[in-house]
């Protein structure tokens, strides 16, 4: 493992911050919980933004807004070479209106920010995690609108020259092909009656790869040393039997995460998403694709938690030959040695590991949490990566998922816990929000010490 290997971990605004009271709402505020809801609501949005009273975790997410000293400082004792966290545009602009950014909010960021580099922690900021303001949804429709990339942009500008020499590395989006089946929290886009869900999601992908683009160059203009990026799910397919028809389902669904990175990378639309941009009617000017060609990432993040299986059967398929979690997410470590050694040799481009980690019922029984599993989780999946490294893949640095406790994405349930951390604090909000260290706290500190020689 090459130094200064950047060995830490992730969190999001969306997930962790809460303050909600100094902020405007995003997009997963108006979630409630549970995963038979949220999937549900996925096919009908507008019940985000119209909500019955409830609970609504991420509202408070585990109040990193105002616990963020305490929490930065458990970092620092675990050895944490960087921390990557998105900064939310609701904190900054809370309606849209503003003819400036909000400065309270701002002040606080730079406080966070100030103490992770007194830390000796590298900041590694996402713009946005899931958490778009929900202005943006009900006054542009997201990502659908052409406007939004300018707003997106306007944002950006404020933390890049804010944070210019402090934070180096910049991530346009959390995940961005999860847009293909999460239109609303990745792209901010509602479908109006008028259109198709295909013809809104291609004019939003485009939209979310131009403002790739273009913080690419901003970022470049502001400070030469900014590095880009964003993040991308991956997700490796295996045919489920030797029958062509399951390989050329995998080439076919392989492609539905590759045609951002190809665009992201190589600056040009792939040919097979060019037919159903023309298919679903999309808007683009010749400047837009000028753009994308000359500004390109700089290294690719990558999130990693499972595979999946390509098949011609229509019926749902499962891995037979794989082990789950409680939340049923096949486990798979050589699948993300897969994942990192598929995308160097596609890319040739610096790997940054965003997120991989495990979702698990924690105990917390006389202040401590023996999360063994989690343990054997993560182990496993770093030995992996040590492998791919081996091989020549270039690997800049391991961010698990998460830092500590936060409120999950797909349930919104704080008892599918991922942290180092655990934060008490229940599914029903209560809870006295201290925090605990679990056991793989301690195992993840010597991890780093001994820069993933001793797992
Ligand atoms: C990633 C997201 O897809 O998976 C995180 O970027 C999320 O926001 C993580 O929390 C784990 O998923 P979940 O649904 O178990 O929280």
């Amino acid at each position: 493992m090459s130094e200064p290997f950047l060995w830490g971990s992730s969190l999001c605004g969306g997930q962790a911050e809460g303050g909600i009271s100094s902020r405007g709402f995003t997009v997963v505020d108006n979630m409630p919980q549970g995963k038979e809801l949220r999937s549900h609501l996925l096919d009908d949005p507008q019940q985000y933004i119209d909500v019955p009273p409830g609970y609504y975790p991420s509202q408070n997410g585990v109040e990193f807004f105002t616990h963020y000293k305490e929490d930065i400082e458990t970092f620092a004792q675990m050895g944490f070479k960087a921390l990557r966290l998105s900064l939310l545009w609701s904190r900054v602009f809370p309606t849209g209106e503003e003819t400036e950014p909000n400065e309270a909010g701002l002040l606080v960021y730079d406080d966070m920010i100030d103490c992770l580099l007194k830390k000796g922690i590298t900041p590694i900021i996402t713009l946005v995690h899931f958490d778009m303001p929900l202005w943006v949804v009900k006054k542009h429709n997201g990502f659908y609108n052409r406007e939004t990339v300018d707003l997106y942009l306007r944002f950006a500008k404020v933390l890049l020259e804010r944070y210019k020499g402090k934070v180096k590395h910049w991530l346009s989006f959390c995940e961005i092909n999860n847009v293909n089946h999460a239109l609303y929290m990745v792209g901010g886009a509602l479908v109006p009656k008028t259109k198709t869900r295909d013809e809104v999601l291609y004019q939003t992908i485009h939209h979310l790869l131009l403002a790739t683009s273009l913080l690419v160059q901003t970022a470049h203009e502001i400070d030469s040393e900014n590095k880009v990026s964003c993040e991308v799910n991956a997700n490796p397919f295996y045919p489920l039997t030797s029958a062509p028809e399951d390989y050329f389902k995998m080439i076919e669904l392989d492609r539905t995460n590759y045609r951002y990175i190809d665009v992201m990378v190589k600056g040009k639309y792939p040919y097979y998403i060019q037919k159903d941009f023309i298919k679903q009617n999309v808007k683009m000017t010749e400047e837009d694709l000028n753009i994308m060609a000359e500004n390109t990432l700089d290294f690719l993040s990558v999130s990693y938690y499972k595979s999946s299986i390509a098949t011609k059967s229509s019926s749902l398929s499962e891995n037979p030959l794989l082990t789950k979690t409680q939340w049923q997410w096949p486990i798979d470590p050589l699948g993300f040695r897969i994942s990192l050694t598929q995308l160097y040799d596609r890319y040739q481009l610096p790997l940054l590991v965003v997120e991989n980690g495990l979702g698990a019922k924690d105990q917390l029984v006389d202040q401590k949490v023996h999360d063994s599993y989690r343990i054997d989780y993560l182990r496993q999946h770093i030995k992996q990566m040590k492998l791919a490294i081996e091989e020549g893949v270039e690997v800049l640095g391991y961010l698990s998922w998460a830092a500590l406790d936060v409120v999950s994405t797909s349930e919104g349930q704080m008892s599918k816990r991922y942290g180092f951390i655990y934060v008490d604090r229940n599914d029903d909000g209560s809870g006295s929000l201290k925090r605990y260290r679990k056991d793989s706290f301690y195992w993840y500190k010597q991890v780093i010490q001994t820069n993933g020689e001793t797992l």
